[in-house]
């Protein structure tokens, strides 16, 4: 794993975002995997912002997000999807049949955990996968005792990680106990992935990925034994590593 090591926030955001755009820039067919929660969301305001001056465009992107909750609808504030549109998909050259997420309110929801492996390696798999780190070392939400033959699964969601993500919610009891993420082998399977790591609370999870063992008590460990991964991380979240 490289890891590059950024002052703050804003510049782990903007070399991210230009590592991405770098990327889709370079080739006339791009797949790319992308994350939710507050590490990216900087990412996605620059994407925003040079998209729409021209600097690049999404035409020939197709995109597949991690995971998404069970049971919330697209137009719930706190789904997935509705997290993409409104933070990126609705102000971008990109349109709904090029952007891909779990629906985790499909009647069948192991089917449709199927039909979104098959979907990733009908377009030939996923060239670039962005992460964020759980506290906990989940990935997706991929949480700790998961398999890392995995492939994209229905999840019960761990009371840590729920209280994390509660801020987001009215009510913890609002929080989803279950959702539909890319399994560990999914993510495995990318050509290259980057991963994003900020602030004090990531600190022990980053310190755990770069000097523990690869283990599924801590999922993102795995990543060590993908060839391609750069980590860009700000100083609060390495200064222990
Ligand atoms: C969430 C998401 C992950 C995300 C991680 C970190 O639960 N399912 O995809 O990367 O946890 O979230 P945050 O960036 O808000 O810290």
């Amino acid at each position: 794993m490289d890891l590059i090591q950024v002052d703050h926030y804003d510049e782990m955001s903007a070399r991210a975002s230009q590592f991405i755009i770098n990327k889709i820039r370079a080739t006339n067919k791009f797949v790319l995997g992308l994350a939710t929660g507050s590490t990216p969301e900087g990412i996605y305001r620059i994407l925003r912002e040079k998209n729409k001056n021209g600097v690049f465009s999404f035409q020939n992107v197709t995109t597949f997000n991690l995971d998404e909750y069970v049971g919330l609808s697209e137009e719930d504030s706190n789904s997935y999807r509705y997290y993409m549109n409104d933070k990126l998909f609705n102000h971008v050259d990109i349109s709904k049949d090029q952007t891909f997420i779990p629906n985790g309110n499909a009647a069948d929801l192991k089917a449709e955990c199927q039909r979104y492996d098959e979907r990733i390696e009908r377009v030939g798999g996923i060239d670039l996968q962005v992460l964020g780190l759980g506290m906990n070392g989940h990935i997706g939400f991929n949480e700790p005792g998961t398999s890392f033959h995995s492939k994209t699964q229905i999840v019960d969601l761990t009371t840590s990680t729920r209280k994390a993500n509660a801020r987001f919610f009215a009510t913890m009891e609002d929080v989803p106990k279950q959702a539909i993420t890319m399994g560990v082998a999914t993510i495995m399977q990318s050509k290259e992935i980057l991963l994003l790591v900020s602030g004090d609370q990531k600190a022990d999870a980053l310190e755990r990925l770069f000097n523990g063992k690869v283990s599924n008590d801590f999922p993102a460990s795995r990543l060590k034994e993908h060839p391609k991964v750069t980590v860009i991380a700000d100083q609060k979240a390495t200064h222990c590593v």
